[in-house]
């Protein structure tokens, strides 16, 4: 049983997702912990309600970077975290928290990575600058994290359609029902123990 700890700045669709598969026996895994650099969002109270311990943790409660990275660790270590799920975290983890979780941090983005990423690309505006670039397909990356925003090793992407006459809301909501199938499933590759980093490429070994 895969224990995962899920950190999260906004609604937490992603999360309930993951909880949801988790608690029908879909993926053989745990969400032991949630995080959130943000005290009163939607991510905190769906954990609250499947009474899964929720920690708010933002760097203002610290006099600097080092200090928090020990907070993040030590939650972790305390909560024997297997694997790190960033589900609309908005904030970039620091070389020393990559560091102790080497391979084992994985994010969602609601693109085709290495497109339409970067420290300045989160949420709608993703999906904003997608329609504005004329694309005619977007989808989802879910990606091994490293030291640079939405950065890392690729380890599954689902395409979706653009349409002519769409908004940014319209896609993203395309892009959300991918998101909700796509994280579950790469979460059960590392929980079968499927899943090998060779330097920018991800293996994904047959089961069994
Ligand atoms: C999701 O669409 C996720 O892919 C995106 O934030 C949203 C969070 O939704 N993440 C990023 O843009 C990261 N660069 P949720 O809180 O409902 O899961």
């Amino acid at each position: 049983m895969l224990r995962l700890a899920v950190l999260a700045s906004g609604g937490g669709s992603n999360l309930q997702a993951i909880i949801d598969a988790t608690e029908r026996g879909e993926i053989d895994a745990r969400v032991v912990l949630v995080i959130s650099n943000n005290s009163d969002c939607g991510a905190l109270a769906r954990a609250g309600k499947h009474g899964i311990e929720a920690l708010h943790l933002s760097g203002r409660q610290f006099p600097g970077q080092a200090e928090f990275d020990a907070g993040l660790l030590e939650a972790l270590a305390e909560h024997e975290v297997d694997l790190v799920i960033l589900a609309g975290y908005m904030k970039l983890l620091s070389p020393t928290v990559v560091k102790a979780y080497r391979n084992r941090i994985l994010n969602i983005h609601p693109a085709l990575l290495p497109c339409f990423g970067g420290r300045e690309m989160y949420g709608m505006r993703v999906h904003q600058a997608v329609i504005e670039s004329g694309a005619k397909f977007s989808g989802v990356t879910v990606h091994v994290v490293d030291e640079k925003y939405d950065h890392g090793p690729i380890v599954a992407q689902r395409v979706v359609p653009v349409h002519q006459d769409d908004t940014a809301e319209n896609l993203a909501q395309r892009v959300l029902i991918q998101e909700h199938k796509i994280y579950p499933q790469v979460i059960q590759l590392f929980a079968e123990n499927r899943v090998r980093v060779e330097g920018n490429h991800v293996r994904i070994h047959s089961a069994g």
